[in-house]
């Protein structure tokens, strides 16, 4: 019997806990033990939740506990989880988690105390929620050089281009999705296109092994859009790796009719890599939500089960890597 700790009760911590308690049978027979819940970080207290009894807005309690080998962190934010990890770390548990911003900002320093502590760190969920990616670039295509990548890394600002294309306004789709829980009160990370380049900056720092900052990224998001073209305007992070540096951006573009990314509609992300020698593969699946990315989480906690040590595929250090605007000239070697 292994146990587990979650970090957060939000969409993301609250459907970890859901799919732990259900989905006991298969995560066992994956991880090779059974999984159970030890407790859960919660900011204030949820008396009325089944999971009450295991809620604490201690950490220590957890970092202290020796039965627990393993944070899941669905927090939000940076500063908090980061204080997290670091303490998960060094107490020598796993650490696994879904936030991209902890892990754009801070992966370089987390696989460092990883490594020291020969503990897994490990973020599938970061990028693309339900849709793999982190694990087909880590494992999969490790003997390819991956020289360009592209895709649709956010499910908010991609729902809101599809009920656009079915005539709605900006406004109301964005209404919609805030209804519908895509979105924030405060969409704009979304809408912005700042969660893509997160996500974008993590898959470079994994391809290259240096720091990318998001910040270095060119930004432009979909809020000025009026029209999809019939379905072919996607919110596209792109990038072209290159002896000197990274070409990347983020971008509302007009994609070719039979691409790939024409498909990728409403919530789903869509990524396509391109490796050395024609090596091309697709992913594809549904980017966010509380279940899809559950069930990316739980997916690492199943793998650091499996296997409780440090794992240095694709990780960074801090070297900064050299960011590159997207220029004519790539436009006109990548279609989309
Ligand atoms: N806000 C993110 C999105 C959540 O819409 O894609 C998943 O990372």
């Amino acid at each position: 019997m292994k146990k587990i700790a979650i970090a957060g009760f939000g969409t993301v911590g609250g459907g970890i806990a859901h799919l732990l308690r259900d989905n006991q049978k298969v995560l066992a027979d994956n991880a090779g033990e059974n999984i159970s819940l030890g407790a859960i970080l919660v900011r204030t207290m949820k008396a009325d939740s089944e999971f009450a009894h295991l809620m604490t807005t201690d950490f220590t309690t957890i970092e202290q506990d020796e039965d627990i080998c393993l944070v899941a962190e669905a927090i939000g934010g940076v500063d908090v989880p980061f204080e997290i990890a670091c303490r998960t770390l060094k107490a020598g548990k796993g650490f696994v988690t879904a936030n991209k911003a902890l892990v754009a900002e801070k992966g370089h320093i987390l696989h460092a105390l990883a490594k020291e502590h020969n503990v897994p760190f490990l973020f599938e969920a970061a990028v693309g929620g339900g849709m793999p990616i982190i694990r087909p670039i880590r494992t999969s295509l490790s003997s390819t050089g991956i020289n360009y990548v592209y895709g649709i890394l956010n499910a908010t600002s991609n729902f809101i281009l599809s009920e656009m294309d079915k005539g709605n306004t900006y406004d109301q789709a964005v209404k919609e999705a805030q209804a519908r829980g895509y979105a924030e009160a405060d969409p704009s990370a979304d809408v912005d296109g700042i969660d893509s380049a997160r996500k974008l900056a993590i898959i470079l720092a994994m391809i290259t092994g240096k720091k990318t900052s998001p910040d270095d990224i060119r930004t432009v998001g979909i809020t000025a859009l009026k029209d999809t073209c019939g379905g072919r305007v996607k919110l596209l992070a792109r990038a072209a790796v290159k002896d000197d540096g990274v070409h990347a951006e983020v971008s509302p573009v007009l994609v070719d009719e039979d691409s790939l990314m024409t498909c990728v509609k409403s919530d789903r992300n869509g990524i396509v890599v391109r490796g050395e020698g024609s090596v091309e593969t697709a992913y594809f699946g549904v980017g966010a939500g509380a279940i899809p990315t559950a069930s990316a989480v739980l997916s690492d906690v199943v793998e650091a089960i499996r296997r409780p040590v440090y794992s240095d595929e694709c990780a960074w250090g801090a070297e900064e890597l050299k960011v590159l605007p997207w220029t004519d000239s790539e436009l006109a070697e990548y279609r989309s």
